[in-house]
């Protein structure tokens, strides 16, 4: 080491480094990144989020290090929606969730100005972006089942029978598609498998009335609150009580809950209108979409 004066003398060629083909002036990165600080960071994605914003530089710094395109980047407590923004700029796949109103007032609009190519701020210049791509937005319902005063497990009163059927479809693979014909049909899972959600108690004569109607050439689910008879009697229905077969279909107590998401359906071809309010589905310039995105998730936006 060499001083004069008290004053330490670093020399040039000792800080050059050869990168990309040439020498430049650098320091090995440390675990403290103070050059990426950002001037702008309130007005980054055009919306304000104090004390709770990440510079959209610094998240891209965690990405290059951490991910390559084509990678799904996991943020379970999206806030302003920096992580989306900044993965989806980078061509990463995203998940956001969030559990408050920030979801309508923050990320939604943000994540539409990136697509739309509107969101100039950020990384953006560094990244070329130009919008394009796409996604779906999904708000969850309350949890199906809750235990009453006695500890017994029931459908939450916040579930109408609409939103029962909807729940029993999807959990049992059924298309949820109610009949205007037959009040036992709520959905289809072929052309000529049913299902059918009733919190009564089915008696052996109702039980026997559905089966003479569902006839020979077709089945039929029956998820109800209990029934009466054998239900061997009736081969063309199949008889599920219903908060049992939603507590079948829970895990309890594992360290483990791997989420199989193969077994997920697949998305439709050409989705349907969502809801106004309940979903935004966005998309420009398909060739920045992409197709394994729309593959996580699908069916109904509730
Ligand atoms: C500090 S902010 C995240 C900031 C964000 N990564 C960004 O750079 O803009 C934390 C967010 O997590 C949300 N949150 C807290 N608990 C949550 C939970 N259990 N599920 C989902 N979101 C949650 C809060 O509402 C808040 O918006």
């Amino acid at each position: 080491m060499y001083f004069i004066n008290g004053e330490r003398i670093l020399f040039y060629s000792d800080k050059l480094k050869f990168i990309d083909g040439e020498y430049v002036a650098g320091e090995p990165l440390t675990s403290i990144w103070d050059d990426i600080l950002s001037n702008n960071l309130h007005n980054e994605g055009g919306v304000e989020f104090p004390k709770g914003k990440k510079p959209e530089a610094l998240i891209k710094r965690c990405f290059d290090l951490a991910t390559k395109p084509g990678d799904i980047v996991l943020d379970s407590f999206a806030g302003s929606g920096t992580t989306g923004a900044v993965a989806h700029k980078m061509g990463r796949r995203w998940i956001m969730i969030e559990l408050g109103e920030h979801c309508h007032t923050h990320v939604v609009p943000r994540l539409q100005n990136v697509i739309d190519g509107e969101d100039q701020g950020g990384i953006s210049k560094a990244m070329n972006w130009q919008g394009g791509g796409g996604f779906r937005y999904y708000s969850l319902a309350p949890s199906l089942l809750q235990q009453d005063s006695y500890g017994q497990w029931v459908i939450n009163k916040e579930y109408n029978a609409e939103m029962l059927a909807q729940a029993l479809c999807k959990l049992e693979g059924f298309t949820y598609a109610p009949s205007d014909q037959h009040y036992w049909m709520h959905g289809s899972s072929t052309e000529s498998d049913f299902i059918y959600v009733t919190t009564q108690t089915l008696n052996a004569e109702q039980l026997q009335a559905l089966s003479d109607e569902v006839g020979e050439g077709r089945s039929l689910l029956v998820c109800c609150g209990a029934f009466r008879g054998a239900a061997e009697r009736f081969p063309n229905l199949t008889l599920k009580k219903i908060p049992k077969m939603v507590l079948q279909k829970c895990e309890w107590g594992h360290d483990d809950y791997s989420l199989k998401v193969e077994n997920l359906p697949k998305a439709p071809t050409h989705p349907s209108p969502l809801p106004a309010g309940e979903g935004v589905e966005k998309s420009k310039g398909d060739k920045n979409a992409n197709p394994a995105q729309a593959g996580l998730f699908a069916g109904d936006e509730q």
